[in-house]
């Protein structure tokens, strides 16, 4: 029952009660009845318990406002708890890259993205995207692997010692225009373009100048930068763990209708754990080509270009 119901019923109830039983004593008096005495006490009482019931509703809008800070302080641990669940605390070493500001909108991908031009780069979803389609101006260059994808790199060749006794090493990670141009000229002096370009990035192509790029090999192998690597335990390593610390398997097998470039088990790109998780797919890797609806051909102009 309310609580205010309950008040106003004792406060008429209770004098009224020992008025009652007041003038059935005084009837059963044979003389000096004297009524007036229990009126005034049962008019007292009904005062007294007037201003206990004032005092009592006054302090209850109190209570119930702590009541309902309670509810809220609980619905509001509801919605932490919720969006714990959903969405993953990310580890700020392994997060994303800030995406760079001002730039021009180019237009959206088949997928809904949105593709930007920030100082000649493209970036879609604030990703940077450097394939055969989308290029990178010759002068880009970041002098090396960006800290946070060296300190990323550091943390996972750290891990895959401690847990596998691997000494994972860097063997090729920035590249600039002019090395690019290099090393594809000598692979199209030794295979032929048509050949060279199934696995080698013209120069303003490569995702190694973007300096998010790495390929990697063990101290221990030889045979690097070749499909040696890719049936050894640490490229199978590399394959299920390589996400956690925000890198992607680029070159994915059976994909490069997709990506534009055959298998490399050895090259990893930066991207960040929110994005690498989604492509890692369980160990099915999915290309970025795939996630954000581009293409990777010298064919194909970027999207609104
Ligand atoms: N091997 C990759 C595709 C590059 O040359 O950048
Ligand atoms: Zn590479």
């Amino acid at each position: 029952m309310d609580l205010e119901l309950i008040l106003n019923i004792l406060c008429g109830a209770i004098p009224l009660l020992y008025l009652l039983i007041y003038v059935i004593k005084q009837n059963k008096k044979k003389k000096n009845r004297n009524y007036l005495y229990g009126f005034i006490v049962a008019v007292v009482m009904a005062l007294i318990l007037i201003v206990i019931r004032l005092f009592v509703l006054t302090l209850l809008p109190m209570n119930k406002e702590q009541g309902n800070d309670t509810t809220t302080t609980t619905k509001t641990t509801e919605v932490t708890t919720t969006e714990t669940t959903t969405t993953k605390v990310v580890d700020p070493t392994y997060s994303r890259l800030d995406v760079p500001e001002g730039g021009t909108v180019l237009g959206k991908t088949s997928k809904g993205y949105e593709v930007k031009k920030i100082n000649g780069k493209y970036y879609v979803d604030g990703y940077l995207i450097a394939n055969k389609t989308y290029n990178l101006p010759q002068d880009y260059n970041p002098g090396g692997l960006l800290t946070k994808v060296q300190t990323a790199v550091n943390k996972m060749f750290a891990a895959a010692k401690a847990e596998k006794g691997f000494n994972l090493t860097n063997a090729s990670g920035f590249r600039s225009y002019e090395s690019q141009k290099n090393i594809y000229n000598n692979y199209v002096a030794r295979d032929g373009k048509a050949e060279a370009d199934t696995y080698s990035a013209r120069p303003g192509y490569s995702e190694h100048q973007t300096g998010l790029a790495l390929d990697i090999c063990d101290s221990s192998l030889t045979g690097c930068i070749t499909n040696k690597f890719d049936n050894t335990a640490q490229a199978a390593w590399l394959n299920e763990n390589a996400y956690k610390y925000g890198f992607i398997l680029r070159y994915v097998k059976n994909k490069t209708n997709e990506t534009g470039y055959i298998f490399e088990s050895w090259h990893f790109r930066y991207v960040g754990v929110e994005l690498a998780e989604k492509l890692y797919n369980n160990g099915n890797w999915i290309t970025m080509e795939d996630y954000f609806g581009l293409t990777s051909s010298y064919d194909d102009k970027p999207i609104g270009e």
